[in-house]
């Protein structure tokens, strides 16, 4: 008798986190991640509603790029044999800010081929948004001499 109404209750409970995950979505920086050669990028999406996400399966990609992976995790642990050869070993999820429902993923090192349109995707819950790193040379900033700085191929993230 209590067994039965406990089930009834997880049921209901389940029908009710279910109805919530219908309105969760992900949040993404609206403005580029401007960068230089070489340094450490962090990119950071966050889920609105947050949730504990620590025990979804969460993709970065390269949506410019046949959204090719750039990191992944998935039942509590980062995954590299999707990776972009690219990103092998350069990148680290902070495990810790998932139970606040932000993803947040650091890049080292940056190249300019990191450059480009990056999504952020939790599938469980169909949430997805995109963001834009730019990563501009080095050496740029001496003979350009102006204090904002320009992408090296304008549009390529519009
Ligand atoms: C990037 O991170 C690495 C490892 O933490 C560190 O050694 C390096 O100094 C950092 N580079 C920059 C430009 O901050
Ligand atoms: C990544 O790190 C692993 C373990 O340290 C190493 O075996 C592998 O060669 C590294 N891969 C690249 C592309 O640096
Ligand atoms: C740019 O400025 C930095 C720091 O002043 C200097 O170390 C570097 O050599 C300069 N690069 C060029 C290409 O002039
Ligand atoms: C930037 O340009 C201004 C005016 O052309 C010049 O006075 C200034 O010295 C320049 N700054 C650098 C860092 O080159």
């Amino acid at each position: 008798m209590r067994r039965n109404m406990t089930l009834s209750v997880v049921l209901v409970l389940m029908t009710f986190t279910e109805g919530i995950t219908a309105i969760h979505h992900v949040t993404c920086p609206a403005e580029p991640i401007q960068a230089r050669e070489d340094d450490n990028v962090t990119l950071q999406c966050r889920l609105v509603p947050p949730v504990d996400l620590r025990r979804y399966i969460l993709d970065f990609t390269r949506a410019d790029l046949q959204y090719k992976v750039v990191h992944t995790y998935q039942d509590g642990r980062d995954l590299s044999y999707p990776q972009m050869d690219q990103y092998r070993n350069r990148t680290t999820l902070i495990h810790e800010d998932l139970i606040q429902g932000t993803m947040t993923l650091k890049i080292y090192s940056v190249q300019m081929s990191d450059s480009g349109r990056y999504e952020c995707y939790v599938p469980d819950l169909t949430a997805y948004c995109t963001l834009c790193l730019t990563v501009v040379r080095k050496d740029q900033d001496n003979r350009t001499n102006t204090t904002t700085i320009e992408p090296e191929k304008p549009g390529k993230c519009l």
